[in-house]
């Protein structure tokens, strides 16, 4: 069963066949509400393009945080990016022209698709604030494990649907989150520099590549070279818009810091910073947070990682955090699931819940959830001729 909500009869026979199975036609919203309240069990509802835009991001918006498990395919006349980026914030699954019956039929598969593995009691709350949390995960070692953290960690905030998130590749020039998650850069951050000192949310929505409902991406840009023309304040810019869209913004990150990584230090209310079980990592993260300290970052954001543990390669926990002389929050078992799930262009949270690793990456978005939310960072003094910005 689906519910449409249309008072255009003509309309609601072929809609009504494109959302395939039975279907039960409603005038208007508050009948969709009523019958909702009927049947716990149902997860689709489809808004006719005569609806109020008002009225349907209002009802979406209400049963987000009422009933994740519950997909809202919205319909109208001609899509608009405007529309987009409202319907994004409210928690439209999709917006889709009311005449492409293929398109209609393909998102109601997708949304359905979706509800069957969004748990129908969420155990992951809702973000309530109007402006979202921002993670940045960092380590100043390459190969540590910061695109599979980050990738994890923002499928599983996202929760099947419960959350808004956008996941950031700032590692600008080899990033490879649209390469992990088998998506194609159409539009990436590159796009934003034709928009510098004018961008709005209408622009950054622009720049989103879908990874699936309530998960968007902002990728890196292909070319070579491209990375060094974005200023640092455009990439500020962005994510501050990003903020007020999303409940979770989350950030991958080059193996180093640069101006790009320190804007979003700045702007971010957790660093999740890696390490893996040996010696040279460790001392990398060693120096990243002695840097951190000088650039007087305050303590509480940090969540520190243990990725790829391992009893047989002779580091214990202890051992690290003797080295790092901070107290380690998670710990993420090595395991070869995790390259073979990359290699499948699918993450292991998604693709193997129960496994430990994905238990791990968990943790982390736990720690985020639990975590508060962060003023703005004040501006700070210069770090290797680093030009640095107030907050
Ligand atoms: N917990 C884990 N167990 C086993 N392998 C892992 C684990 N985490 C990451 N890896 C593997 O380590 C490799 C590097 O991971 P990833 O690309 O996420 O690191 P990165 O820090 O983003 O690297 P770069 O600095 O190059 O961007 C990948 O092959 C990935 O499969
Ligand atoms: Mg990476």
């Amino acid at each position: 069963m689906a519910i449409l909500c249309t008072n255009t009869k003509a309309v609601v026979p072929p809609l009504a066949g494109a959302m395939g199975g039975e279907v039960s036609q409603v005038d208007d919203l508050a009948a969709a509400e009523r019958l909702l309240a009927s049947d716990p069990l149902e997860t689709l509802v489809v808004i006719g393009s005569d609806v109020d835009l008002a009225e349907a991001l209002e009802f979406t918006a209400a049963q987000r945080l009422a009933r994740p498990v519950l997909g809202v395919v919205l319909l109208r006349e001609r899509l608009e990016v405007a529309v987009l980026a409202l319907a994004i914030r409210a928690g439209v699954r999709e917006v889709v022209p009311e005449s492409d019956l293929d398109l209609v039929a393909q998102s109601c598969l997708r949304s359905r698709d979706l509800s069957r593995v969004t748990p129908v009691g969420v155990t992951i709350p809702a973000q309530q604030s109007t402006e979202g949390k921002v993670a940045v995960v960092f380590a100043t070692k390459g190969g540590c494990g910061k695109t599979t953290t980050a990738t994890n960690l923002a499928v599983t905030l996202h929760a099947g649907g419960a959350n808004r998130v956008c996941l950031v590749d700032l590692d600008l020039a080899f990033g490879d989150v649209a390469i992990s998650l088998q998506l194609t850069p159409l539009r990436t951050l590159v796009d934003a520099m034709a928009m510098d000192g004018q961008l709005d949310e209408t622009g950054v929505s622009g720049l989103l590549t879908r990874y699936r409902p309530g998960l968007d991406c902002v990728l890196a840009p292909v070319e070579p070279g491209d990375s060094e023309q974005i200023p640092a304040s455009l990439i500020t810019d962005v994510l501050r818009l990003l903020r007020r869209m999303f409940d979770y913004v989350v950030i991958d990150t080059p193996p180093q810091f640069n101006e790009h990584v320190l804007a979003v230090l700045d702007e971010a209310d957790h660093h999740v910073l890696l390490t893996t079980p040996d010696v040279p990592t460790l001392k990398n993260l060693r120096l990243t947070i002695d840097m951190l300290d000088m650039l007087s970052y305050p303590r509480d954001r940090r969540v520190i990682v243990l990725n790829r543990e391992d009893s047989r390669v002779g580091l214990t926990v202890s051992d690290v955090e003797s080295v790092v002389k901070t107290s380690v929050a998670v710990r993420v078992p090595a395991s070869l699931a995790v390259p073979a799930s990359i290699n499948r262009g699918v993450p292991i949270t998604v693709e193997r819940p129960d496994h430990p690793v994905s238990a791990g990456f968990r943790e982390i978005a736990t720690r985020i959830l639990a975590g508060a939310k962060h003023e703005p960072a004040a501006a700070r003094r210069g770090l290797f001729g680093l030009r640095r910005r107030s907050g």
